[in-house]
């Protein structure tokens, strides 16, 4: 059982996430874009903290009932321990709690630990974006989840 706990991104956090940006993702995110986006009403990023270092973070978007998850990650040596299955869930379940009822995201066609980890999490695939990544032209899977209540 780890420390982990979840709280709202601020920008004392954004060089730790950004830092974890480079070291997981082809295509990292600057500080600049993370900072625009928690300026967005619509924005909702959290950071997994734990002995008070950030090892994690996702940033979705709730629109109307429509919740867009546009990055999750953990830092490479706190992959894989059922961190991001509890990060995912807690942002999941603050949409539900304002409304959200459909979940999308995209995801990396080769990235199929990403792909395992959301269809564990119960999203399913709804379509293939062609050539959606401009660095390699690969094509994003269009993943989804629709919540009854
Ligand atoms: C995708 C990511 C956020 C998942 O977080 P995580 O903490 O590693 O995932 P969890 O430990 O909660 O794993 C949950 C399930 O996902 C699947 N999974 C996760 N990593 C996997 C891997 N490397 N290979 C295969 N399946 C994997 C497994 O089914 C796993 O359950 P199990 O461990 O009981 O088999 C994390 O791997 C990551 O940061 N990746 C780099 C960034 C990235 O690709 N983000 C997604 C972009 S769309």
């Amino acid at each position: 059982m780890n420390s982990m706990t979840i709280t709202a991104m601020r920008e004392k956090h954004l060089d730790a996430v950004v830092a974890i940006e480079a070291e997981v993702f082809s295509d990292p995110w600057s500080r600049a874009m993370f900072f625009q986006d928690m300026q967005a009403d619509c924005a909702h990023c959290y950071v997994a903290v734990e002995d008070d270092v950030v090892i994690g973070y996702v940033d979705a978007w709730f629109v109307c009932d429509e919740c867009t998850v546009n990055r999750i990650a953990f830092s490479k040596k706190k992959q894989r321990l059922g961190n991001g299955s509890t990060l995912l869930s807690y942002v999941m379940q603050e949409a539900a709690c304002r409304g959200m009822k459909t979940f999308f995201l995209e995801v990396r066609a080769s990235n199929m630990a990403a792909l395992r980890f959301y269809e564990k999490a119960g999203f399913i695939k709804a379509g293939l974006r062609k050539a959606y990544y401009s660095d390699t032209r690969e094509d994003a899977v269009l993943m989804s989840m629709t919540v009854f209540s």
